[in-house]
Parts: C-alpha cells; sequence; structure tokens
C-alpha cells in the first residue's frame, strides 16, 4: 500500500486543521481588525521590521548558501529578511509577497543597497501561475525558502506542487513550532490579556502529513528562534499589544502585560529589551 493512501485512510484533513487552528488562534482578529490578511500585514510591516531586527531568523542563511544557489525563490518575502541578503551573493531572487506594505520596505532597502538584481510579484503564492513564476527567472529555481507565511497560505495542496513544480533544487519551509522554550506562563496570561482561553495551535507536523500525502518525504530539524525587541520604556512594549487587540487596551489587559513582561523586561546599557525565544521546524526536501 502507498504512502499516499496510508495517509488518506486516516481520513484526517491535515491542512484544514491547519487553516482552521490558525484562523482560529489569531488570523481570525487579523480579518476582523483590518479587513484582510493582507491589509493586517500592510499595518504590521514598520513594526515587523523592527522585530525582527535583533533576531536570529536569518540563521538559516549559512545553510541556503551551502548549495551556492544562482537563483532563489521567496515565497512570503516580507520586508526582505532573507531576499535582502541573498541577493547580495546570488545571481536573482524573486520576491512574491501579496502586502504591498510590506513590499514597500523590501524595495526601498533593495534600493537604498544598490541592489538590483531583486524581483517582486505582489500576489498571494496560490494566486501566481507557475508560467509568471518561471518567466521572472527565464527557469527553474535553485532553491526555495518559505519563511513564517505558510500560516496564511491556503490551498496547501497546490500551493506546495506549485513550489514542486518551479523548483529544480531544495525547498526550504520554516515555521515556528511552539512557545517560547523558557515561557511556560504564557497560557496563565493569555486569557487575561487577550479575554478568552489560549487557543490551541496547530503544530507544524500538520504541514509534515500534508506533504506526505503529497509522497514527499521531507527532512525536519528544529532550531533554537530569538528575537529582542528594544523598547524606551513598559508603555512602548505594553502598546505593543494594541496590534492584535479591538479597539484600545483596557486598564486590566495593560495590568496583565505588565505583569506577564515584569520578568521579561532587561536593561542593556541605557536601553530596555524584551526578549523572546521559541523554536523554529525548518521542513526541508529536494525537488523531483
Ligand atoms: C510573518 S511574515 C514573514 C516574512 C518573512 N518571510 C520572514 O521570515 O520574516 C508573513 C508574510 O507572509 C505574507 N503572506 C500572507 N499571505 C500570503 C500568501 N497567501 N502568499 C504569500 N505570502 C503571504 C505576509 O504578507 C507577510 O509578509
Amino acid at each position: 500500500m502507498n504512502v499516499k493512501k496510508k495517509i488518506g485512510d486516516l481520513d484526517i484533513e491535515w491542512s484544514k486543521l491547519w487553516q482552521d487552528g490558525i484562523m482560529d488562534a489569531w488570523s481570525h482578529q487579523y480579518i476582523k481588525k483590518y479587513g484582510s490578511i493582507t491589509a493586517a500585514w500592510d499595518h504590521k510591516a514598520a513594526e515587523y521590521t523592527k522585530s525582527m531586527e535583533h533576531s536570529n531568523r536569518t540563521q538559516l542563511i549559512e545553510k541556503i548558501e551551502e548549495h551556492s544557489p544562482e537563483t532563489v525563490l521567496d515565497v512570503g518575502a516580507g520586508t526582505g529578511i532573507f531576499a535582502l541578503p541573498l541577493a547580495k551573493s546570488v545571481k536573482r531572487v524573486v520576491a512574491v509577497e501579496p502586502s504591498p506594505g510590506m513590499l514597500d520596505i523590501l524595495k526601498n532597502k533593495a534600493e537604498a543597497n544598490n541592489l538590483t538584481n531583486i524581483e517582486c510579484i505582489n500576489k498571494k503564492w496560490e494566486d501566481t501561475t507557475i508560467n509568471e513564476v518561471i518567466a521572472l527567472n527565464k527557469g527553474k529555481y535553485d532553491l526555495i525558502i518559505c519563511s513564517h507565511a505558510l500560516y496564511y497560505i491556503t490551498d496547501l495542496h497546490d500551493s506546495f506542487r506549485k513550489m514542486n513544480e518551479v523548483s529544480k533544487g531544495f525547498i526550504y519551509l520554516l515555521i515556528g513550532a511552539g512557545h517560547d522554550t523558557d515561557d511556560s506562563s504564557y497560557s496563565k496570561y493569555y486569557e487575561r490579556i487577550y479575554e478568552r482561553p489560549e487557543p490551541t495551535f496547530p503544530d507544524y507536523s500538520f504541514l509534515y502529513m500534508t506533504l506526505r500525502e503529497l509522497d514527499i518525504d521531507p527532512n525536519i530539524e528544529m532550531l533554537e528562534a530569538y528575537a529582542k525587541r528594544y523598547v524606551q520604556n513598559m508603555d512602548e512594549a505594553i502598546d505593543l499589544w494594541k496590534e492584535d487587540i479591538d479597539g484600545e487596551l483596557t486598564e486590566a489587559q495593560r495590568d496583565a502585560i505588565r505583569d506577564y513582561l515584569s520578568d521579561k523586561i532587561k536593561k542593556e546599557g541605557e536601553s530596555l529589551y524584551w526578549e523572546w525565544r521559541s523554536k523554529d521546524a525548518l521542513i526541508s526536501w529536494r525537488a523531483e
């Protein structure tokens, strides 16, 4: 019996569970507050760039460069955390990104760094065609990266098939794989801050199972992830929560956030920073 049939016989809709779980965990709130996921990222673009400035997300670049790719496709490229540094060492990067707000930052940074080898497609990955993606590169890509964007990409089977179709090398998916490693207290505060029980977050293994349904047999490596967000004071840190909450924060919500952050805000010289640690799953395979 083949794997596809065996997994199919389980009758579990892995990709639907992933999509519905993310929607319940936070995307519904983005849509409620901003109108759409794309509008939410337009709004979040500047803060997202700041929050990633002192992170180790780009640790993956070392692994990517081991393959010496000449051409890279970055799906859900955001503000260019991978596209920009990679453009310095490869011939061409094509960035697919639906949010004009995120893409503007990427383009401005590319211009400021005199990088002329980044092509952009301002669309959702689901809305791109194989032909347009290949045409921009005049051929298939040596490597594809899709980092922290699979929370929002729908039609996962078709989306993964399309990645396979346009690639002639490795495909790297980077995705969150759990809470802060040193932060078991978070769920306790979630209810106070968001005024509802913490929703169950679908595990990265749902993506793994979706890939297995396609007869893809990926590698999975766990990476330690961290980011530091520098702030002037506690109030600035608390205000960061406003982005994901309807209306203004109440005093009770501010108190809950203050309590949660009390042992997390640290001093570094004259600055304050808040550090969070988590795990990322790096799911990778070589396109057939
Ligand atoms: C968390 S950010 C990740 C950005 C960047 N790849 C990184 O690792 O920092 C998620 C990005 O996915 C983009 N995105 C949302 N829906 C998408 C879709 N359907 N197709 C491609 N990208 C999407 C968002 O606009 C946003 O820029």
